[in-house]
C-alpha cells in the first residue's frame, strides 16, 4: 500500500477543519486524481500526503511507514521517495532551469555531489531528456525567475521526473498551461507512473484532464470524500453536486462542457 488514511484531519490554526476525517488507500501504481471546488481542501491533503503538514488527528501511512514516528533522518530518507509538484513550484530567485531539475535528486545524492551540482550541473543530459518530454528544453539555461507560471509548472514537473520518487504528488500542475500542453503534460506524468509503477496522486482543476487520464477519481468536497469512484460511474449529477458551490458549470479546460459520447463515458473535447 503506497498510502493509507485513516480518519485523518488537519484543523489550520484558526480551527477551520480543511480535511475531516478521510479514510482511503491507495495502492502502489495506482493513479488517482483528486477533483473538487476551490477551498475542498485538495492542497491541503495533499501536504498531508506530501508529510508537508502534520495531521491533528487519525494516522496517516506512506510507502509503508508513518512518517510522524519515525526519527529525522528516517523520515528524510522517506522524503526523498516522494516527490511533489507544488501549483506554483518555490524556486529560489536567479536558480538555473537545469540546476532546478536537477535539485529534484538533492535528496538521494551524496552531500559533495549535490553542492557540486549547485555550482556546475552534473547531469546536464538528464535534466534536459526530462525538459524535453515536457517540450521546454530550449530553457534548460535560462533562470526561473524569467519563466512564466506555466512555463514554471513545467520545469516542476520535470523536477519530478528527474527525481523518480516512489510517489508522485502533483498539485494542480497545469493551472497556468494552455489545454494542448495540458493534455501532453498530465500524460506524461500517466507515462511516467505506468512504465515505473509508481503511485501518481493528482489534484486537477479540468475534471476532462481527470476524467480522461485517470482510472480513479477523488471528489473532495468541504474536507471530505463525496465520491471515489472509476471515471466511467462519475455521473454529471455527481459533479453538479461537487461544484454546486461553484456558480458556474462543471470546470473543464477553456470552459469547453464536457462530451457525453453514446457509451456513457465522458471524453476531453480534442485539442488540435
Ligand atoms: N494556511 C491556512 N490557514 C488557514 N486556512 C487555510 C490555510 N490554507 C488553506 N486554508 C483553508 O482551508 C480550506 C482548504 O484549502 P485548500 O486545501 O487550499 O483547498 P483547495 O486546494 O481545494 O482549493 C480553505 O477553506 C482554505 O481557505
Ligand atoms: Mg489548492
Amino acid at each position: 500500500m503506497s498510502l493509507k488514511l485513516d480518519r485523518i484531519s488537519l484543523a489550520y490554526p484558526n480551527g477551520y477543519p480543511a480535511v475531516n476525517a478521510v479514510s482511503c488507500e491507495i495502492g502502489r501504481g495506482e493513479r488517482v486524481a483528486i477533483i473538487g471546488p476551490s477551498g475542498a481542501g485538495k492542497t491541503t491533503l495533499l501536504r498531508l500526503l506530501a508529510t508537508a503538514l502534520r495531521p491533528s488527528a487519525g494516522s496517516l501511512g506512506v510507502l509503508g511507514a508513518d512518517p510522524w514516528r519515525l526519527d529525522r533522518v528516517t523520515l528524510r530518507q522517506l522524503r526523498s521517495r516522494i516527490g511533489m509538484v507544488h501549483q506554483a513550484p518555490p524556486i529560489p530567485p536567479r536558480q538555473r532551469v537545469v540546476t532546478a531539475v536537477l535539485a529534484g535528486r538533492l535528496g538521494q545524492w551524496p552531500a559533495w555531489k549535490g553542492l557540486l551540482s549547485l555550482v556546475y550541473p552534473v547531469d546536464i543530459g538528464g535534466a534536459e531528456q526530462m525538459l524535453s518530454r515536457m517540450e521546454i528544453a530550449d530553457k534548460l539555461f535560462e533562470r526561473c525567475d524569467r519563466l512564466s507560471g506555466g512555463q514554471l509548472q513545467r520545469v516542476g514537473v520535470a523536477r519530478v521526473l528527474y527525481q523518480q520518487p516512489e510517489l508522485i504528488l502533483t498539485d494542480e500542475p497545469v493551472s497556468a498551461v494552455d489545454p494542448a500542453l495540458s493534455d501532453r503534460i498530465v500524460g506524461e506524468l500517466n507515462r511516467e507512473a505506468i512504465a515505473r509503477s509508481v503511485t501518481l496522486v493528482a489534484s486537477l482543476h479540468a475534471v476532462d484532464l481527470a476524467l480522461h487520464w485517470f482510472p480513479r477519481i477523488i471528489g473532495l468536497r468541504a474536507g471530505e470524500i463525496l465520491f471515489d469512484l472509476p471515471p466511467v460511474r462519475v455521473s454529471d449529477a455527481m459533479l453538479k453536486e461537487l461544484y454546486a458551490s461553484e456558480s458556474a458549470q462543471v470546470p473543464t479546460q477553456d470552459n469547453r462542457p464536457l462530451e457525453i459520447v453514446p457509451t456513457g463515458i465522458r471524453r476531453k473535447p480534442m485539442y488540435s
